[in-house]
């Protein structure tokens, strides 16, 4: 499916309760049932060798499986209860997701410089505008030196019925480009889902080595 968070529009949608209350009815709209065939073609060009692997607001996980499906070793976040429990009920044995039901806002110290990529899929739209540089400071923190932020956005325009909060590409690769981020790919999909094609960007982002001790100092450990 491609729609909104049950017509509620941005009501509620930085408390955990908002996303409780959706998936305690069963209430996905976003939710694909499958992972998006953009994220196939990236592993499938070969470019993006397996890594360790950060997914922000996960959902029920089928970005992340995939991912851990070709060899990643993927943790996969989200606050809401209705969501872990979803992604351990669907783990895939032969690649099992580490999944960690927190706050983004809140992750365990230990997490900061570990991964070689952050995957994002309609986590950002879920974010409060007011809060978007504060997830960019995260997804830095998340980041070892010359890691890549690999990141799906949609909606990119404004749509009746949610999800809560369009994404303007081009305001985002600033807030990365300000700690140090070099922008490697920017493209429209041909191959996204037909009710999200020509509403989603692909980014991809380096976390330059250079850079990075002085973003790092400069979010002074916000994980
Ligand atoms: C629109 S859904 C997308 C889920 C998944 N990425 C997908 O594409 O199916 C947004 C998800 O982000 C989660 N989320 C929103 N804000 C969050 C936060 N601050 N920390 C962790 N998860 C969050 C919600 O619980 C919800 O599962």
């Amino acid at each position: 499916m491609s729609g909104g968070t049950g017509g509620r529009g941005s009501r509620g949608a930085s408390d955990p309760g908002f996303w409780e209350s959706n998936y305690r009815a069963g209430r996905l709209p976003w939710d694909l049932g499958g992972p998006t065939p953009v994220f196939e073609r990236l592993i499938a060009s070969g470019r993006y060798p397996p890594g360790r692997l950060f997914v922000p607001g996960a959902g029920t996980g089928h970005d992340a499986r995939l991912f851990a499906r070709h060899g990643f070793q993927v943790t996969a976040a989200d606050f809401a209860s209705g969501a872990a429990r979803a992604m351990r009920a669907l783990q895939d044995p032969v690649a099992p997701l580490i999944i960690l039901q927190a706050d983004l806002f809140d992750l365990p110290p230990f997490l900061i410089g570990l991964f070689d990529y952050v995957l994002e899929y309609t986590c950002v739209c879920a974010i409060d505008p007011a809060r978007r540089a504060a997830y960019v400071d995260v997804v830095t923190g998340l980041l070892r030196p010359g890691g890549v932020y690999l990141a799906l956005l949609w909606p990119t325009g404004a749509r009746p019925g949610g999800p809560p909060y369009p994404v303007e590409p081009g305001a985002l690769i600033s807030l990365f480009a300000a700690r140090g981020f070099t922008l490697l790919e920017r493209e429209t999909p041909p191959d996204s889902i037909p009710e999200r094609r020509g509403d989603e960007e692909l980014l991809v982002l380096k976390l330059t080595v250079d850079s990075c001790q002085q973003s790092l100092t400069t979010i002074n450990c916000q994980l």
